[in-house]
C-alpha cells in the first residue's frame, strides 16, 4: 500500500524516460498524470499506442500502457493545470537538447515555469532530467520561487534524482538500479526518497547535495563516451595488426579490473553524445581544462565519416567507387534493439553516403520514422548490393543464417560494425563475400 501523500503523481515529459516512469508509478498503485506538450503524442498514448520497445516481466510497454489506462491509474494530458490541481508529487523528465554543440534550455525552462505557475503549498518537485551541474539550484529554484511566489524548502520541496536507465531496460532499471537523490533541505530529500521508493526496489542512496548527483550523472555518461573513443582506436590498431578486436576485448575483459566496451559505428542517442556539452559550460565558467574529454567527443562525432571511409576503401579494392554504389543497410536505430533514431550514427552514415552519390536501401524493423531510403524487408537490403553495412541489431535479423547469406551476391563487401556475422566468416568466404568487422 502506498501512503496517501505519495498517491498522486504528475510526470512531465512523456518520452523515452517519462512514459515508462509514469507507468512504473501507476503499476505500483499511484494515480498518474503524464503531461506532455505534444498533442498527437498524448492522443496516441491515451489510445494505447506507443512505439517504444520497453518490456517488463513478460509484458510489452503497450500491454502495460493499455492495462493502466483501463484501470484508470494513468492518463496522458497536455493540460498541466488539470494534473497539478490533483498531484502534489511532480516529476520532471523534460530534457536539455544539444543543438550544434550548444545546450537549449528552453523546453525545461518552459516546463518549470508552467509547474511554478500552478504550484501549491506542500508540493514536491523532483527533477530527473540530465542537466548542467548546478541547474537545479541555480536556475530552476529561482524560477520556481519567482513564478509561484512560494518559498523553496518551506512552502514547497525541491530535489534532484539522476535518471540512470538505458532505453530498452527502463522498467527494470527504474526498479533495480540504485537510485541517487539529494534535496535542497532535509525535508525535500526525505519526501523525494519516499516517492522514489514507490518504484525503486533497491537502494535509494542519499547524496550530500544536489550538485553531487547532477555531476555524477554527467560523469557516468562522459566516461562511456571516452571509453568508446578509446576502443575505436584499439579497433583501428587491431584491424591493421590483422587480429579480431572482439576476441582481444573478450580476452582483456577476463582481467577483473578491466571493462572494455565493444566498438560500433558511432555514439548515438540523447545521453552520451550530449554529456560532454553539459560539462563544458560549467567547466568554462570554472576555468577547468576538459581537453581530453573534448577530444574524445570530437573523435566520436567523426565516427560516421570514419565508417564511410572504411567502406569506400573496401569498395576501391573491388574497383568500385561510392558514387552510384548500391549500399544495403541493416539498422538505423541509434543502438541495438532500439526504436530511437535521435542522434543516430546510422542516419548520419546514410546522409554522408547519399551526399557522396551512393544509392542506399536501409531496413530497420523497430524504427517507425519514415525515410526515403527505408525498405520494407531484409531481402531488399541484402539483394543486389555492392556493399552492405550492419549498423544496429534488431531481433528480426539477429540470426542472419544461410538463407540470408544466400541472398547476398558474390563480390559484395560487408562492413559489420555489430559483429552479427560472428562464427559465419567461413560461410561468407564460401559465398565469395568479403567481410570486415570493426
Ligand atoms: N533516453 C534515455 O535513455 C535517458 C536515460 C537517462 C536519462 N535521460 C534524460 O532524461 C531526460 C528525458 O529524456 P528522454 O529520452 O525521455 O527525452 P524525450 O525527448 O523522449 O522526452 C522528453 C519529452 O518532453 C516533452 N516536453 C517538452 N517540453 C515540455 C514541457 N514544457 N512540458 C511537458 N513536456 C514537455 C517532449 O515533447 C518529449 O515528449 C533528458 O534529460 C535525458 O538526458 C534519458
Amino acid at each position: 500500500m502506498i501512503k496517501d501523500s505519495l498517491k498522486n503523481v504528475a510526470v512531465f515529459g512523456q518520452g523515452f524516460v517519462g512514459l515508462p516512469l509514469a507507468l512504473s508509478f501507476a503499476m505500483r498503485g499511484s494515480n498518474v498524470y503524464g503531461v506532455d506538450v505534444v498533442k498527437v503524442l498524448v492522443e496516441e498514448i491515451n489510445e494505447g499506442i506507443t512505439h517504444h520497445t520497453e518490456q517488463f516481466e513478460g509484458k510489452t510497454i503497450t500491454q502495460i500502457l493499455k492495462e493502466q489506462l483501463k484501470e484508470k491509474r494513468y492518463k496522458a494530458t497536455t493540460n498541466a493545470k488539470e494534473a497539478l490541481e490533483v498531484c502534489n508529487n511532480i516529476v520532471v523528465t523534460v530534457g536539455i537538447p544539444i543543438r550544434d554543440s550548444k545546450y537549449d534550455f528552453s523546453d525545461l525552462e518552459e516546463c518549470v515555469v508552467t509547474i511554478a505557475k500552478n504550484l501549491k503549498k506542500g508540493d514536491l518537485v523532483l527533477i530527473r532530467s540530465t542537466v548542467i551541474p548546478g541547474t537545479t539550484e541555480e536556475k530552476l529554484l529561482p524560477i520556481l520561487e519567482r513564478e509561484s511566489g512560494l518559498k523553496a524548502g518551506e512552502d514547497f520541496y525541491l530535489a534532484y534524482s539522476s535518471e540512470r536507465i538505458a532505453e530498452g531496460k527502463a522498467f527494470d532499471e527504474f526498479a533495480y538500479m540504485p537510485t541517487i537523490v539529494a534535496g535542497i533541505n532535509e525535508e525535500s530529500t526525505k519526501r523525494a526518497k519516499e516517492l522514489l521508493e514507490v518504484v525503486c526496489k533497491t537502494d535509494v542512496i542519499v547524496a550530500s547535495n544536489i550538485k553531487v548527483v547532477e555531476t555524477s550523472k554527467v560523469f557516468e555518461n562522459v566516461q562511456r563516451d571516452v571509453n568508446i573513443a578509446m576502443v575505436q582506436e584499439f579497433a583501428r590498431f587491431t584491424e591493421s595488426l590483422g587480429i579480431d578486436i572482439y576476441e582481444v576485448i573478450k580476452i582483456a575483459n577476463t582481467h577483473k579490473r578491466v571493462n572494455l566496451l565493444i566498438p560500433g559505428p558511432g555514439v548515438g542517442g540523447y545521453c552520451i553524445p550530449n554529456a560532454y556539452h553539459y560539462l563544458a559550460p560549467k567547466a568554462e565558467e570554472l576555468n577547468v581544462d576538459l581537453s581530453l574529454l573534448k577530444l574524445a567527443r570530437e573523435k566520436n562525432r567523426n565516427l560516421p565519416n570514419v565508417m564511410v571511409n572504411m567502406l569506400e576503401s573496401m569498395l576501391l579494392k573491388e574497383n568500385k567507387t561510392l558514387e552510384n554504389a548500391k549500399i544495403g543497410i541493416l539498422g538505423i536505430a541509434m543502438k541495438d534493439y532500439s526504436n530511437d533514431d535521435r542522434i543516430s550514427p546510422p542516419i548520419e552514415i546514410i546522409n554522408i553516403l547519399k551526399k557522396r552519390g551512393a544509392i542506399v536501401s536501409a531496413y530497420d524493423s523497430a524504427v517507425p520514422t519514415a525515410y526515403d531510403f527505408k525498405v520494407d524487408n531484409i531481402e531488399q537490403a541484402l539483394k543486389g548490393k555492392d556493399a552492405i553495412m550492419i549498423l544496429a541489431k534488431q531481433e528480426s535479423y539477429d540470426d542472419l543464417n544461410e538463407k540470408y547469406i544466400g541472398m547476398i551476391e558474390k563480390g559484395t563487401v560487408i562492413l559489420d560494425t555489430r559483429n552479427i556475422f560472428e562464427g559465419k566468416e567461413d560461410k561468407l568466404k564460401e559465398y565469395g563475400i568479403k567481410l570486415m568487422k570493426i
